[in-house]
């Protein structure tokens, strides 16, 4: 029995690699994805997203809804600093590619609508398509089956700040929205500790992934490997994967080895403290907004990723440009 999901995605870096997942895993029903802004400018993460597709083999199978294009309150904040144009480098010859006329946040709601309590939506961006889509129409939370939510940190370390992981950061308000709306089942994949410690991949693991020697390990490599550079300069020893492990716990839970309920809240004045996930562990009389995710198999996650990897693909178009890492 295949998973159906939707991705909502900022697509850049480990967002194609999500996406990959999404359309490479046997278990996998990916029936859109939903863009927001996030990493890196609009524009190019639409181009991510189908060199995505075409490195796949997958260009124009997958329909791309464009969702909002700023956070609900704040101005947009990027992370080009982190991911330069979140792929690498590539080009690719983009005459006659296509986005759906239909909003992203309108196919957020429309396609959980018409299959109640079956579609999961997996979130690996901020979230204001799906605070939106929550504001716009009351039963999107109820029809929703599941909501993996990458973001925040589990009382950990932020990334964009000392306190602020990127995805909340960009837009706590519609983070804020999200865990006071009420989806019936939430799983919260955090930056810290859970992404630093089980979905890093180390420089002799990204040398194991170059040996594939499949064009998709190329793809991964040059579109991850300009954040090696990032990561290490910030004290971590590799690439980071949190939005792929996002979308594998959604197809495998089995990679899940620890996790608990939770009352998340997300600050929203605070300059300093601005996008902080509180995340309350029951002892503080919350009721649990959410299942996070304390620990996963790290080993199970990177097997995962190579297999998918190992895929031998037809690109749907020839990708140009590109540093490997
Ligand atoms: O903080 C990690 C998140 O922001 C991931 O979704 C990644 O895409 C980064 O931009
Ligand atoms: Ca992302």
């Amino acid at each position: 029995m295949t998973v159906p999901f939707i991705l909502d995605t900022d697509t850049a870096q480990d967002d194609c690699v999500a996406l990959i997942g999404g359309l490479l895993d046997p278990e996998a029903d990916l029936r859109a994805i939903t863009m927001v802004a996030g990493n890196v400018s609009f524009d190019r993460q639409v181009h991510n997203a189908q060199m995505t597709l075409s490195a796949a083999g997958r260009l124009g199978t997958v329909p791309i809804h464009l969702g909002c294009q700023r956070p609900l309150v704040l101005p947009w904040v990027s992370a080009e600093n982190v991911h330069g144009d979140g792929s690498g480098g590539l080009d690719m010859d983009f005459a006659g590619t296509s986005t759906e006329a239909e909003h992203g946040v309108d196919a957020l709601i429309r396609l959980t609508a018409e299959s109640p309590g079956e579609i999961s939506v997996v979130a690996i961006g901020p979230l204001t398509n799906i605070a939106m889509a929550a504001v716009k129409e009351p039963d999107f939370v109820r029809n929703v089956k599941s909501l993996v939510i990458m973001g925040g940190s589990n009382n950990g370390r932020g990334n964009i700040t000392a306190a602020g992981e990127f995805n909340f950061f960009v837009d706590p308000h519609a983070a804020h929205v999200v865990f006071e709306a009420g989806f019936r089942d939430v799983t919260v994949v955090p930056w810290a500790p859970l992404t630093l410690s089980d979905a890093v991949f180390s420089r002799a693991q990204l040398s194991r992934i170059e040996a594939i020697g499949t064009p998709l390990a190329k793809f991964f490599l040059t579109v991850c490997g300009p954040t090696l550079t990032f990561d290490e300069s910030v004290g971590i020893p590799g690439t980071t994967h949190p939005d792929s492990l996002s979308v594998g716990v959604l197809l495998h839970p089995e990679l899940v080895t620890k996790a608990a309920d939770y009352h998340v809240a997300v600050e929203m004045s605070s300059a300093l403290t601005r996008g902080y996930s509180a995340m309350s562990w029951g002892v503080h009389g919350l009721e649990p907004n959410a299942r996070v995710i304390e620990a996963a198999d790290a080993e199970g996650f990177y097997g995962w990723i190579t297999g998918l990897l190992a895929t031998r693909t037809e690109v749907s178009r020839p990708l140009s440009g590109g540093h490997f890492y």
